[in-house]
């Protein structure tokens, strides 16, 4: 009976790992929290100018949400079942908004989901991956490809998930979508920054 909550906080403690502060602690850079929009992420890190430690935030805050669904279904035995793999997910992309270790103030969760999502069905993660890009290309900007492709997700996932991870999936693009606030009033202002510029333009 306690395995599957072994597993959910497990997930949300792997979530919590915030390698936007982790990363630029190794590399001696400033805080992503003092800079930019202020967000610990991949696209803030990458405001610094430093592309390989935005990499390197982008893929640790992917694979910690990928890693925690994948201990789940592997090691999981009889707690590897539909609800609590995606109870395990969302506990991630919870770790990363409301991470533990940093005072419950984390990130915007879009590279978490996606590690999520790719746990799920790789299918799902490439169809949103999909969308990113192209928005990401199109506009330049992160936030703007975040918003469409956590909008486009649920729509995937109820054609390529069972309901308990269809339904997950829908509750993280609300988060996702719910935590680009600023964004949104900054791309109606006409004042979001575009991808890998320091100043809005
Ligand atoms: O991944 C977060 C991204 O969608 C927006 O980040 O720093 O531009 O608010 P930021």
């Amino acid at each position: 009976a306690y395995l599957p909550l072994f597993f959910i906080v497990a997930g949300y403690l792997l979530g919590s790992l915030p390698f936007a502060i982790i990363t630029t602690r190794l590399f001696g850079m400033a805080d992503p929290r003092s800079y930019g929009s202020g967000n610990p992420g991949a696209t803030n890190v990458l405001r610094s100018g430093n592309k390989l430690a935005a990499v390197l935030t982008l893929l640790g805050d992917a694979v910690k949400g990928w890693l925690a669904v994948w201990l789940a279904q592997h090691f999981g035995a009889e707690a590897a079942n539909p609800t609590t793999i995606a109870a395990v997910g969302f506990a991630a992309l919870l770790g990363h908004v409301f991470p533990v270790f940093i005072g419950f103030k984390g990130g915007k969760g879009v590279a978490t989901a996606a590690g999520v999502f790719l746990g799920f069905s790789g299918l799902l993660a490439l169809a949103c991956i999909g969308v990113w890009l192209a928005v990401a290309v199109i506009t330049r900007y992160s936030s703007l490809a975040a918003i469409c492709a956590a909008l486009a997700a649920p729509l995937f996932g109820w054609w390529l998930l069972d309901v308990p991870q269809a339904v997950a999936l829908a509750g993280m693009s609300l988060l996702v979508i719910w935590r680009h606030q600023q964004n949104i009033r900054n791309l109606l202002a006409g004042t979001e920054s575009r991808i890998g510029r320091k100043k809005p333009a």
